[in-house]
């Protein structure tokens, strides 16, 4: 790579603009000193934009978001502003954008730190340890019941009848389970359970074609990889072992929308959505996202957990270092997740969602100041 990666920042609405400043002051702590590997701009679009702008974004936007080397997105959704047909206002910049980009795997991981607390009725606590909780949930992005095939029937002004038909293809099965291995492949740990390379499809075949042709296709390409151990979990099992057994996952590949369920459900091991980064990878374009959404409840008021947003930009470097073969963006990666453990482990950035009081620029100028003081 020559020249400086652009970066497109789209912070949509609500928490997303304050998430994503204490993002950019991260991303230049870690360029200072390393001739600014990386340009940074900015563009507007969302709910918010759509309510005041007729469009989500502009065409300009849209042609950045292309041509730019990684995205990073905060949130967009604001309540009681949808598109004509009843999506959520914002849409293009997500769903939109998957389509678009073709960015078919959508990428979780589910990493557990020390000193990140986590709840699961009224207490902040540490109950699980966090060695047990490393996985990855990869979750099919451009098809599913997320295809664009929704319908109604109106008649008379009411809508009778409504349609989601669930699309399942074998390409778009295959490449997505292909992306899971080969993940399982990278990964040197395995699952915390036993050190094994494992990859668990999660479905319903048992009462579903579009199931059986996913865990078919995934038993396929399956043979590819003797070195990694197959494992299957109907969806409704997979919910409990994920909360009794979370140390058995290493990778977990699913359909889209059984992945979105279990991704959220799983982001409580994790120490909840404040933590859960994603990435929307395709094989030429990646999006990067906190998946916490807009939280219209805590916008403007800078309490939320920006930690997301740090680690959807490991992540980004991460993937501009694969890429582009640039063992720079792969030290830049490592640098900062040395830092968010750390400062993690302190326990001394928390946020509200922590039990803590610190503020969402508080903790970004408590990260940014460590990115200083770690060495590249
Ligand atoms: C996610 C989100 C999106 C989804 C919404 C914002 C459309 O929940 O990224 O998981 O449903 O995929
Ligand atoms: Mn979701």
């Amino acid at each position: 790579m020559t020249g400086r990666y652009q970066i497109a920042f789209l912070p949509g609405d609500g928490t997303g603009p304050e998430v994503l400043a204490e993002g950019r002051k991260v991303m230049d702590a870690l360029g200072e000193n390393d001739a600014s590997p990386w340009e940074v701009r900015d563009y507007p679009g969302g709910a918010l934009y759509y309510r005041d702008h007729g469009k989500e974004w502009e065409p300009e936007t849209e042609a950045a978001a292309k041509s730019a080397d990684a995205v990073l997105l905060g949130a967009v959704g604001w309540p009681g502003v949808s598109l004509p047909n009843g999506d959520i206002a914002g849409a293009a910049l997500v769903l939109g954008m998957r389509q678009s980009l073709d960015l078919y795997a959508n990428v979780r991981p589910c990493q557990l730190y020390p000193g990140v607390l986590h709840r699961i009725s009224g207490e902040h606590r540490q109950v699980w340890a966090p060695k047990n909780v490393d996985m990855v949930i990869i979750r099919e992005n451009t098809e599913g019941l997320y295809a664009p095939t929704h319908g109604v029937l109106r008649r008379a002004d009411e809508t009778e009848v409504a349609v989601d038909t669930r699309i399942i293809t074998r390409k778009g099965a295959e490449r997505v389970v292909r992306y899971a291995f080969e993940l399982a492949r990278r990964r040197s740990k395995g699952a915390p359970e036993d050190g094994k390379k494992r990859v668990t499809c999660v479905d319903k075949s048992n009462v579903l074609a579009g199931c059986r042709l996913f865990r078919e296709t995934y038993d396929r390409v399956a043979k590819e990889y003797p070195e990694i151990e197959r494992d299957y979990a109907y969806v409704d099992a997979f919910t409990q072992w994920v909360v009794r057994n979370p140390e058995h996952y290493d990778v977990v590949v699913s359909t889209n929308m059984m992945g979105d369920i279990i991704t959220d459900l799983a982001s409580v091991l994790q120490g909840g959505m404040g933590f859960a980064a994603g990435g929307n990878i395709g094989d030429a374009h990646a999006m990067f996202e906190p998946v916490h959404g807009s939280a219209p409840k805590y916008a403007g008021k800078n309490v939320v957990n920006p930690f997301a947003t740090f680690f959807a930009i490991e992540m980004m470097l991460r993937w501009l270092s694969e890429k582009h073969s640039d063992a720079r963006m792969a030290r830049q990666a490592d640098r900062l997740e040395r830092v968010l453990a750390s400062t993690l482990a302190s326990g001394t950035a928390r946020t509200y969602d922590q039990g803590g009081s610190l503020s969402t620029s508080q903790v970004g100028d408590q990260v940014a100041a460590g990115v200083r003081a770690e060495k590249r």
